[in-house]
């Protein structure tokens, strides 16, 4: 954890896979997801990880990856998926790396408008609007705990938080 990785957090369908993508590409950077690397790692889907093995199980998977992607040599791009910051352990890595952390921090209700697209939120299957609402005021202070930047991206096309991101 010696480089200065850009770290994108924030709740599900905040943009944080496609924002790193392309910053990614502007700062021509290595862009790890978390979700994906979970995929690979694994050979299943993290629908089919939370449903058989359950959330605790995916969690630490999850911790897994963030750390292996907070270690790679160079500088890099990480799309942390949604409850990485959960976790005590996750948020005192990311506080102690050197690590620039960005909050994409979105209204529920926005969220939601997006959150159909994809399989991989089986959190969101019963009762989407509630869930997230609920998500956000549990994690809301979690985020801002690890964030050494807030981006509201309500009003934004991706362009320009990428462009917020990067300045
Ligand atoms: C989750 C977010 C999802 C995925 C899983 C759980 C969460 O990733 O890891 O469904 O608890 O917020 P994205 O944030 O990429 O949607």
């Amino acid at each position: 954890m010696k480089t200065s990785h850009l770290v994108l957090v924030g709740m599900m369908a905040a943009g944080k896979t496609t924002v790193a993508r392309l910053a990614g590409e502007r700062l021509g950077r290595r862009v790890f997801d978390s979700d994906e690397m979970i995929e690979q790692r694994t050979g299943r889907t993290v629908r089919d990880i939370f449903e058989e093995d359950g959330e605790p199980a995916f969690r630490a998977l999850e911790t897994e990856v963030l750390n292996t992607a907070l270690n790679a040599d160079e500088p890099a791009v990480i799309a942390a998926a949604g409850g990485v910051v959960l976790s005590a352990e996750n948020r005192a890595t990311l506080q102690g790396s050197t690590a620039w952390v960005v909050w994409l921090c979105a209204d529920p209700a926005i969220l939601l408008e997006r959150v159909r697209s994809g399989d991989h939120r089986p959190l969101l299957d019963g009762d989407p609007a509630g869930t997230l609402q609920r998500m956000f005021r549990d994690r809301e202070a979690l985020y801002r705990e690890v964030a050494d930047e807030v981006v509201m991206v309500d009003s934004l096309s991706v362009d320009e938080v990428v462009e917020a991101v990067l300045s």
